[in-house]
């Protein structure tokens, strides 16, 4: 068999959702749309809002973080249109993936797949770092320690393994913890901006787009300068136009975890209605409380001593409401908490689809018989999260995160059309207006604030995806599940007559 006929073998939606009904590798169904936007909150407001927006702000926005919070939210919601036409085409479990293995090929949908790994593990571990920060600011505890000559983050290891046995024993279990998270979590919000409006100057908005100012060349390693500066010859600057357009960049790491309630398909009810209502109902909600609180923030405090630790918390200590800082302190710990329960959730779906399909290995997929969990792989995803965030000093590669999702949300546009095309008679519950056009700018859109990350973002990125290849070309062009039912009908008499899903 030829590699291309590997690379571009699809398998059908039927076919996926057969899979789904195989004994000893089925998900629960018992999620709702209420339940999907209470899931889509609990892992979109985490670190995003509670710390990269100040230092954006500080760095790059100034109060314009506003139109930052509002561009980035507007090329989620591009993309969400593509994403919920997917997820209601395709009910199974595997976001992106499984799509693109409808739509695109095998070889495409493991890339996605890889990329959602990167996503994922990287994002879990760089808020459970955040996690464990704000947990040693709270309570005044050290949560990093010197283990036999290494720098060792307990405190991530520890919140990383308490919320990987939670994932384990149940959806059911998380999801009802998660619910009561998440009330806390927008409670803190709505309380950043009802009691910082009394205490905003209208003299902090000014100017509302701080001028663009050049950084000198030998400031700015070439690793650290956004792509699009290198590729259109620009001078390093700060603020100003291109300020707003990088720090929208940086902040769409605030919006990861819509794409994670597409993920859960499979567990849902009715995906057909449920999905675009958890997708499109927190991708809103989370936008407006985004613009809110930022605007708050910047109207508390000079954008310049923004870039702290934890900026919303200190924001309202400089105003001498120390009671609210603590609260929000609070509130950061509780709300942080969700956002890895749900990523390392996440990354697990993917991982037994992936397993499922015979890309990774199959055992990985083997389900809880008591809690209807992909117990194995919550396990595998847990030891990877915990060993990343206890050791790996992690600053820069929330970057990783944005450039990983961005590129899956450029698949799964053109993925919506590419589907159109070849699968016209498909049921669409949900079906995204003006197609090709809008799958095209979100493609677009999500491409460039790609180019605005830095150099260093991209050749790890390439770094990753190359890794990616080679294990598809080692191990899951041989092994996929399609491959070999291919194989198989191909050597059989009749094997003429494949029929379109193994075909
Ligand atoms: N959106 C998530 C956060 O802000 C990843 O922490």
């Amino acid at each position: 068999m030829s590699v291309l006929r590997s690379f571009t073998r699809t398998k059908s939606i039927e076919q996926s959702i057969r899979d789904t009904d195989e004994p000893g590798h089925q998900l629960k169904k018992d999620l709702n749309g209420f339940d999907l936007i209470v899931f889509g909150i609990g892992v979109i407001i985490g670190t995003g809002i509670f710390v990269v927006t100040g230092r954006q702000a500080a760095e790059n926005a100034g109060p314009a973080i506003v139109l930052a919070f509002l561009i980035a939210g507007l090329v989620c919601g591009l993309a969400a249109m593509c994403y919920a036409e997917f997820a209601s085409t395709v009910p199974v479990a595997g976001s992106a993936y499984t799509f693109g293995y409808a739509a695109l090929g095998e070889f495409l949908a493991w890339i996605i797949g890889w990329d959602l790994i990167l996503e994922f593990t990287l994002a879990a571990s760089v808020v459970a770092v955040g996690w464990s920060g704000y947990a040693g600011d709270l309570t005044g505890v050290p949560t990093t320690f010197e283990i036999a000559g290494l720098t060792v983050n307990v405190g991530a290891i520890l919140i990383v393994v308490l919320l990987g046995a939670l994932s384990t024993l149940g959806t059911k279990l998380s999801g009802r913890v998660t619910m009561v998270i998440v009330a806390i979590k927008v409670g803190i919000v709505l309380l950043i901006i009802t009691v910082g409006a009394f205490y905003v100057k209208a003299a902090n908005w000014m100017p509302f787009i701080p001028e663009a100012r050049s950084v000198p060349a030998e400031e700015t390693a070439v690793g650290h300068t956004p792509l699009t500066h290198l590729l259109f010859g620009l001078e390093p600057t700060q603020y100003g136009l291109w300020g707003v357009i990088t720090a929208a960049s940086i902040v769409f790491f605030a919006f990861i975890g819509f794409d994670v309630v597409a993920t859960t398909a499979e567990e849902t009810k009715n995906p057909k209605r449920d999905m675009p209502i958890g997708i499109f109902g927190s991708l809103i909600i989370v936008t407006v409380l985004y613009m809110a609180v930022s605007a708050i923030i910047t109207g508390m405090r000079p954008y310049t001593e923004l870039d702290t630790p934890a900026p919303l918390s200190e924001a309202f200590r400089s105003v001498g409401a120390d009671w609210a800082g603590t609260l929000i302190s609070l509130g950061g710990v509780i709300g942080i908490t969700t956002v890895i329960l749900v990523l390392m959730m996440g990354q697990a779906r993917v991982g037994f689809a992936m397993s499922r399909d015979g890309l990774l290995p199959r055992g990985l997929s083997r389900t809880h018989p008591r809690y209807g969990t992909p117990y194995v792989m919550n396990i595998a995803t847990t030891a990877v999260v915990a060993v990343l965030a206890g050791l790996i000093p992690i600053g820069t590669l929330e970057e990783m995160v944005n450039i990983g999702t961005l590129f899956a949300f450029v698949v799964v546009s053109i993925g919506v059309i590419v589907l159109r095309r070849t699968r016209p008679d498909l049921p669409r519950a949900f079906r995204a207006p003006w197609v090709p056009v809008l799958p095209i700018i979100a493609a677009l859109a999500c491409g460039w604030l790609m180019l605005n990350l830095t150099v260093d973002t991209w050749i790890r990125f390439l770094a990753w995806m190359a890794l990616g290849v080679a294990i598809y070309l080692a191990y899951g062009m041989r092994n996929s599940r399609l491959g070999r039912a291919q194989r198989e009908a191909a050597a059989e008499p009749t094997g003429s007559a494949v029929p379109h899903d193994a075909a």
